[in-house]
């Protein structure tokens, strides 16, 4: 246990290193990488050079430091990273790696204010972070690879389908190469795909939802085509370029906690906006298969119909649902002759006429669209735990925005 000098000490200075938070981590990644270019194979370039990966992954140390005599306050968060680290393949050698980097980054921007006493406590605290990131990590690993069909690393999956969804979105039908059956996993859990692309240094990683229940003998993702974004798009272009069917591609097994509770049954609203509704499409159909009878509503934002995905599939699921609603707007409509349809984004006023109090709402979509979404349906005393939400992007950005 860490003394209460160092803990302390770590509480009193974490401030310090927030206010400094970018240039320390801007520091530490470019003296990591040059030492260990290895591990640009692990890390998402392109969140890189944003600078998005860097607030993230430093927020969440001082978020840990300020709690580090009661790390359980930031249990959630830390289940989270991990799920995302084991889908990637962090692994327990490489967070000396990361402390090592970052408490020399400490070092070089504070110079004379950083005394040995605040390194050696900064030191002995990010080690106790770290072993509650690794501990929870190799549990994971072993459930990954315990369960029937299931795999630790990245394994080879094999296109058996490839299908035009909208404009921009394109969904992948996997099966394992080596023919073995693929593990169940949970709705609303992500894939991570590693790709080496030729030209390409290192290789690159992405997540991606399932977009289909568990209990099929394939695995779906959907991905949106980044076109007007590059760097970002360099993984969906390839994918929907260059990978079709017969080809081969590596991915981990399924990861996440944005995971649809099938215990409950109170009325459920799943709210998306954008390529965000992939994990909810899996969500849906496993209360489709489940015979649930269950309050359904159905929520989806687009910016038009030709970026509209899954429009026919929804429909026909939630027919399917005795108490089923599926509603639509498009933020540039033109055609708004059905029923079904609402215009522009999504306001307080539409989610109040068609989302009652005890709603449990899971909502996906880009940042912009979930904080409004979060925000309203707080307006509205839905409960914080009764809003659940994942958004692209490294989780703890929408704290520091
Ligand atoms: C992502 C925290 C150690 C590799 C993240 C994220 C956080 C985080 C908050 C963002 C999660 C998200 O995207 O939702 C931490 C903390 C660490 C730690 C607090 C130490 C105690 C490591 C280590 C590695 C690593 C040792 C491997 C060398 C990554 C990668 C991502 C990530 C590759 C995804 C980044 C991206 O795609 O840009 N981590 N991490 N992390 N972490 Fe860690």
């Amino acid at each position: 246990a860490l003394s209460q000098k160092t803990i302390d000490v770590v509480k009193s200075t974490a401030p310090v290193l927030e206010v400094h938070g970018v240039t320390i981590t801007s520091v530490f990644y470019k003296n990591m990488f040059k030492n260990h270019p290895e591990l640009l194979n692990i890390f998402n370039h392109a969140n890189q050079s944003q600078g998005r990966q860097q607030t993230a992954l430093a927020n969440m140390v001082y978020a840990a430091a300020k709690n580090i005599d009661q790390l359980e306050n930031v249990l959630p968060e830390v289940v989270q990273v991990a799920h995302k680290h084991r889908g990637l393949g962090v692994k327990p050698e490489h967070y000396p790696i990361v402390g090592k980097y970052l408490l020399g980054a400490i070092k070089e921007v504070l110079g004379d204010a950083a005394t040995d006493e605040i390194i050696d406590a900064w030191s002995e605290a990010y080690g106790v972070i770290a072993q509650a990131f690794i501990g929870i990590e190799a549990d994971m690993y072993k459930t990954s690879a315990e369960q029937p069909g299931g795999w630790e690393g990245f394994k080879e999956l094999e296109v058996i389908d490839k299908v035009k969804e909208s404009d921009v979105i394109t969904s992948f039908y996997l099966k394992a190469k080596d023919g073995t059956a693929l593990p169940s996993f949970e709705p609303g859990q992500y894939i991570t795909v590693r790709l080496q692309i030729p030209g390409e240094k290192y290789a690159l990683n992405r997540q991606y939802s399932l977009s289909c229940a568990p209990g099929n003998d394939y695995y779906r993702i959907s991905v949106k085509k980044e076109a007007d974004q590059e760097p970002f798009g360099k993984v969906s272009n390839y994918l929907h370029e260059k990978i079709n069917v017969g080809n081969v591609i590596e991915a981990s097994a399924p990861a996440g906690d944005f995971t649809f509770n099938m215990e409950e049954t109170a009325p459920v609203a799943f709210i998306s906006g954008g390529v965000g509704l992939t994990p909810l499409m899996s969500m849906l159909e496993t209360l489709t298969k489940s015979n649930e009878n269950r309050d359904v509503t159905f929520i989806h934002s687009a910016r038009h119909e030709g970026v509209h995905a899954f429009r026919d599939e929804v429909k026909n699921m939630v027919d399917k649902l005795e108490h089923g609603r599926f509603l639509y707007g498009y933020e540039h409509p033109f055609d708004q002759t059905g029923g079904h349809h609402f215009s522009g984004y999504i306001t307080k006023e539409f989610l109040k006429e068609h989302i009652t109090k005890d709603t449990i709402c899971y909502v996906c979509g880009p940042v912009p669209f979930l904080k409004n979404v979060v925000q309203m349906l707080t307006d509205l005393g839905i409960t914080e735990d009764n809003i659940r939400y994942e958004f692209f992007g490294p989780a703890m950005s929408l704290q520091t925005n």
